[in-house]
């Protein structure tokens, strides 16, 4: 028998919508993918980009500060997680300068919080491709940060005028799809954080032994 003992702790699923501005189609996102994650059982942590203000990544300030509080918060909330969503525009076919602001700066910490993640993509764009082509380049830098970026994807074109009042998909077929995807995620997440049968250290570059600052996270 099955007892609540026995049963394990939740997911921890940090969701965030990477965008300032009020009104954002990706919080919005961010929000129903969250409330997904909490129908299938898992803890959601919805976080808005507000919260993880930072000022542009310099090497000067980074010396002398250490990292900025909005960057120390978004690592604080990556460490309490076992996977990330992100919901994200395409700002000119790529990723929005604040996002990979805030990628740049977090990376810094050692050891850094991506490295050991999984992380699920998603955009909203009122254009026809719902800025896909900025998830592509988002997995780049994350990926390169040892995160395992989800293969699949989604993206919700036509943004403007796909939600309901109460922050569900109006089309049927995109409701079961993110719902899918979403579903899918979990189970990845799950099947390894509870059952640890891939490696932790899935990349491993030569330089990764480095303690040479200089060329550190050059390597790393
Ligand atoms: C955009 N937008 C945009 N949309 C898109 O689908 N592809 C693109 O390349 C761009 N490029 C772009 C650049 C800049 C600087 C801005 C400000 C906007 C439009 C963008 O998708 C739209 O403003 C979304 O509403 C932004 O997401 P939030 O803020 O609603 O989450």
């Amino acid at each position: 028998m099955t007892t609540n003992a026995d049963r394990p702790d939740p997911l921890r699923v940090l969701v965030f919508g990477a965008a300032l501005r009020t009104g954002s189609v990706n919080a919005r996102l961010a929000a129903l993918v969250a409330r997904l994650v909490t129908d299938a059982g898992a803890t959601a942590d919805l976080a808005g980009m507000h919260e993880f203000d930072m000022p542009l990544y310099d090497g000067d300030v980074e010396q002398g500060a250490g990292l900025p509080a909005g960057a120390l918060a978004l690592r604080a909330r990556l460490e309490q997680c076992d996977a990330f969503i992100i919901s994200s525009p395409e700002y000119n076919a790529s990723v929005p300068g604040v996002l990979k602001n805030a990628i740049d700066w977090v990376s810094r910490v050692q050891p850094q919080p991506f490295k050991t993640k999984h992380a699920l993509l998603v955009s909203a764009s009122p254009s026809l491709v719902g800025g896909n082509r900025g998830l592509w380049a988002l997995r780049v830098p994350l990926e390169h940060l040892g995160t395992r970026v989800y293969p699949d994807m989604f993206s919700l074109a036509n943004a403007h005028h796909a939600f309901t009042e109460d922050g569900d998909l109006a089309d049927e077929g995109l409701r079961a799809r993110l719902s899918d995807t979403v579903s899918g995620f979990l189970g990845l997440v799950e099947a390894d954080v509870r059952y640890v049968c891939l490696s932790r250290r899935w990349y491993e570059f030569l330089g990764d032994r480095s303690e040479d600052p200089v060329t550190q996270r050059a390597e790393d």
